[in-house]
């Protein structure tokens, strides 16, 4: 099975290279100047932009961080950062997967990257949508303050995850040695 995800995110890489997306890409890296730094710099403060927000949200409803500030309060401030910053986060990543899709497709910490991200953001718009219905959702009933809370502790995880995995993505000949 895993086998079978491989080969076809391989094929899709191969395919990709020399594709109009992929020769656009190489040409806008290559050819404007300063742009390579300057999309990793927007991918790097998206991060920031993310882990800022979700993360203090998500340490608030664990009762770590600013107990005085009600937790559907700052859900409400916080998390339209995190709706702007992933779409900075997939136009910037993409542009480099796009402009070398052989090397990224194939890297399995990327695939661990985009397995962990699924459900963090999937976690955070649920989590987001109940609030916004009813500020006290997650207050009502003690099922659901345990239910918040686990919710925040995956959540923490696997954002910190997400992180680690899009740094180690440039590791991984180092973590997976090529036979
Ligand atoms: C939404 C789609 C995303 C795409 C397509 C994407 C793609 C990429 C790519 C291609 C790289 C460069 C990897 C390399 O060769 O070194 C990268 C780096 C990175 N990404 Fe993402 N990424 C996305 C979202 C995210 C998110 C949501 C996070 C974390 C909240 C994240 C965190 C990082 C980090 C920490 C790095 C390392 C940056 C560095 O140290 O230079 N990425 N990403």
């Amino acid at each position: 099975m895993t086998e079978t995800i491989g080969q076809i995110l391989a094929d899709l890489g191969g395919q990709l290279t020399g594709s109009p997306v992929n020769r656009f890409a190489v040409y806008v890296l290559g050819n404007v100047p300063g742009l390579p730094p300057l999309v990793q710099t927007v991918h790097i403060l998206s991060v920031a932009a993310i882990m800022g927000s979700i993360v203090l949200v998500d340490l608030r409803v664990l009762g770590l961080a600013l107990p005085s500030q009600p937790a559907s309060e700052l859900t409400r401030r916080l998390m339209p950062w995190v709706w702007w910053a992933l779409p900075c986060l997939a136009l910037s990543g993409l542009l480099f997967v796009f402009a070398r899709p052989r090397r990224y497709f194939v890297n399995p910490v990327l695939g661990v990257k985009f397995a962990l991200l699924l459900p963090a953001v999937v976690l955070a718009f649920a989590f987001h949508r109940l609030t916004a219905s009813d500020d006290q959702f997650w207050e009502r009933t003690r099922v659901r303050r345990t239910m918040a809370r686990a919710i925040a502790a995956c959540s923490l995880c696997l954002w910190v995850g997400v992180v680690l995995a899009g740094r180690w993505v440039a590791y991984a000949d180092y973590l997976f040695p090529p036979e």
